[in-house]
């Protein structure tokens, strides 16, 4: 009975954590999770390369070729470990209710039971990684700081380059501060002198993803992977966030800020929901195609917004996150070339596959002349062309990611680091649908833009486990990522804008758009990438008051001739392929638009109820 916290494993905290809440919760989870080892990150780069160092000793990472690609490195997860696990997601509030019909929902009490025996013992033979990080500027009164403890260095090195992580985090916490604790382990621990079997240990039985909304904390166990194991990320900034942001009056958002200067240096900002590998990443660092000569757009974020209500009335966001995990098959320097850019360097890949110079590649690269006859793939099989056509094999898991800082990319906006985040000047919401919805419509005004937002649908990616290409609702983006009841995020939407307008503010428009349509070939008929530009631009327009467009009774959508089109080829035909309002189609899509509302009847705003028969009657007439 010789267990290490017996004996008592000493914490060896740094003299620099002064914060006694701090002290006592990661003494506790010693006990609880009973490491061999703890390890404080101080989030110096002598200690990520230690780590680093450290992971490709283990086998988790490869080491890519410096030559091709400096201070870069592969890990392969476990093929049970892909992606976030939605069905393993649960929000513990207090009661039912406040989980609303879209999330997994258990007693915090019965919760807790079942995850003590779990985490009792869950690090046996590693070690604990205490990582203190800031989700937004540190010490900025809009940041929030969470502490992760992991076993897992991979993680510990992602939310290096993910979040600001770091020593520093513990001079803002000071003796009394706040904090989000996030306790993550991968659920594999290891008997006295056992060692690992696998590069990427996981617990491919059992996974939890909890969130306790009301006293904010964060239990993830079992698997290693992005969201369910980054616990800044999804977990916190929106999950925790939303709740936050209920309470106190603003909005956490799975959306992209992005900036977009026009020749004569007038800059907009626009923040942008479109669900998992949608499109956010590629919209946020886009490259306006000729045509469109001294335009220039620029990240401030790619994955979540932070959105607070000013005093002025206007809306002002921040991006909490100071890096990207963003979706690596599909991107080359064709769809998104500052994207490539800021891969050139230090960078940690996942899942992607390995040239036989050391090097990367994914689905998507051969648009840029890269054609290996031979590759690794991410199970570490061997790949060729061959087998790939034979047996469709790919060398990338359609859900590879790279992490990468936001400082390697070129397109990064001189504001993306501003406590005081941008002002919006207008709100876009996307989903990927092969039909129905067309490229790009205006709300009419802010409740009909919480409609559109409200009942959007996509089809789902590889993003989360589970069946592809099926079209599910996912109001906002946010069905995956959503704290509390959905529809009384609907209300908060809704009482946002009512509260702006009752101050005399005009809230920013709201758009809806679809780059995804295809033609009777199965394939996308709008170009999209860089082209997107072209809708972006008539936005903008909108905004200016130039562009008239035409009320279509989905909205307001532009006329062929409001589109500028120089450097493309895309006809009226083609147009009309991407914007028609197909009848007997939105005859169905109101058939699920019932579904949803009846699922989240609880609550439900009385006000979209009303915007639905008004758009029913105007569509289907
Ligand atoms: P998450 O990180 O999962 O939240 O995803 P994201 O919304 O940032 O998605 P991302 O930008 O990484 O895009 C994912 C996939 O969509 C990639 O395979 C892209 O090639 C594809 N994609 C992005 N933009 C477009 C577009 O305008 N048109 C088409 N057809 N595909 C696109
Ligand atoms: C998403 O799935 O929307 C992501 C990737 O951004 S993950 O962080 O794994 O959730
Ligand atoms: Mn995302």
């Amino acid at each position: 009975m010789n267990s290490p916290v017996m004996q008592g494993l000493p914490l060896n905290t740094p003299s620099y954590v002064k914060n006694a809440k701090v002290i006592a919760w990661v003494a506790d989870m010693v006990a609880l999770c009973k490491p061999a080892a703890i390890h404080w990150c101080d989030g110096s780069k002598e200690e990520y390369d230690r780590l680093c160092q450290q992971l490709v000793d283990a086998g988790t990472f490869k080491k890519l070729n410096p030559a091709k690609r400096p201070n870069s490195f592969l890990a392969c997860s476990d093929p049970s470990d892909v992606a976030r696990v939605e069905d393993r997601t649960f929000i513990c509030s207090e009661k039912k209710e406040d989980a609303g019909p879209t999330n997994n929902w258990m007693a915090p009490a019965e919760m807790r039971a079942t995850l003590q025996p779990l985490f009792d013992g869950c690090m046996a033979g590693r070690t604990m990684y205490v990582v203190p990080f800031s989700m937004g500027p540190l010490g900025s009164p809009i940041a929030h700081i969470g502490i992760e403890l992991s076993d897992s260095a991979y993680v510990a090195v992602n939310q290096r380059l993910m979040t600001r992580m770091g020593k520093a985090v513990f001079d803002v916490l000071g003796t009394d501060g706040e904090f989000v604790p996030c306790l993550h382990t991968v659920g594999a621990p290891l008997a006295a002198g056992q060692k690992d079997t696998t590069s990427w240990p996981c617990n491919p039985k059992t996974k939890y993803i909890v969130h306790y909304p009301e006293t904010r904390e964060i239990w993830s166990y079992g698997s290693g992977y992005g969201g369910n194991a980054l616990l800044g990320k999804k977990c916190l900034a929106l999950r925790i966030a939303s709740t936050m942001g209920r309470d106190q009056g603003w909005l956490a958002e799975h959306m992209l800020i992005l900036g977009v200067t026009s020749p004569e240096g007038k800059k907009y900002h626009v923040a942008a929901a479109f669900p998992s590998a949608c499109g956010k990443t590629n919209f946020s660092m886009l490259v306006p195609p000729a045509g469109f000569n001294g335009w220039k757009v620029t990240t401030i974020g790619d994955d979540i917004a932070w959105v607070k209500p000013q005093a002025d009335g206007s809306l002002r966001a921040i991006n909490p996150e100071a890096g990207y995990f963003g979706v690596a098959p599909g991107t080359n320097t064709l769809t998104n070339p500052n994207c490539m850019h800021s891969l050139d360097k230090d960078v940690i890949f996942t899942n992607v596959a390995l040239t036989d110079d050391g090097d990367v590649w994914w689905e998507g690269m051969e648009k840029d002349g890269h054609n290996p006859d031979h590759l690794i793939d991410w199970q570490g099989k061997d790949w060729t062309p061959a087998i790939a056509r034979e047996t469709g094999a790919k060398a990338a898991h359609p859900n590879a990611r790279f992490t990468v800082a936001a400082t390697n990319n070129p397109a990064l906006d001189s504001e993306w680091d501003n406590p005081a985040g941008v002002k919006i000047d207008a709100f876009i919401f996307g989903g990927r649908r092969s039909t129905t919805v067309p490229l790009v419509t205006e709300a009419r005004n802010w409740v009909e833009g919480v409609y559109m937002a409200a009942t959007m649908g996509s089809e789902t990616t590889a993003a989360a486990f589970g069946a592809q290409g099926v079209v599910r609702r996912d109001p906002f983006a946010m069905l995956p990522f959503m704290g509390y009841n959905m529809s009384d995020y609907f209300q908060h939407w809704l009482n946002l804008g009512a509260k702006l307008q009752a101050s005399g503010a005009k809230v920013p428009p709201i758009y809806c758009v679809n780059w995804f349509r295809k033609g009777a070939d199965g394939k996308f008929v709008w170009p999209g990438y860089g082209e997107n530009m072209r809708v972006l631009k008539w936005m903008i327009d909108r905004i200016e008051g130039t562009a008239k467009g035409v009320d279509t009774g989905f909205g307001v959508a532009p006329a062929y001739s409001e589109i500028n089109w120089n450097g493309l080829e895309f006809s009226a035909e083609q147009f009309a392929t991407v914007t028609s309002l197909d009848k007997a189609a939105w005859s169905e899509e109101f058939k699920l638009h019932d579904e949803l509302f009846t699922m989240l009847s609880y609550h439900l705003p009385q006000e979209l109820v009303a915007t639905k028969d008004k758009l029913r009657a105007a569509l289907t007439a």
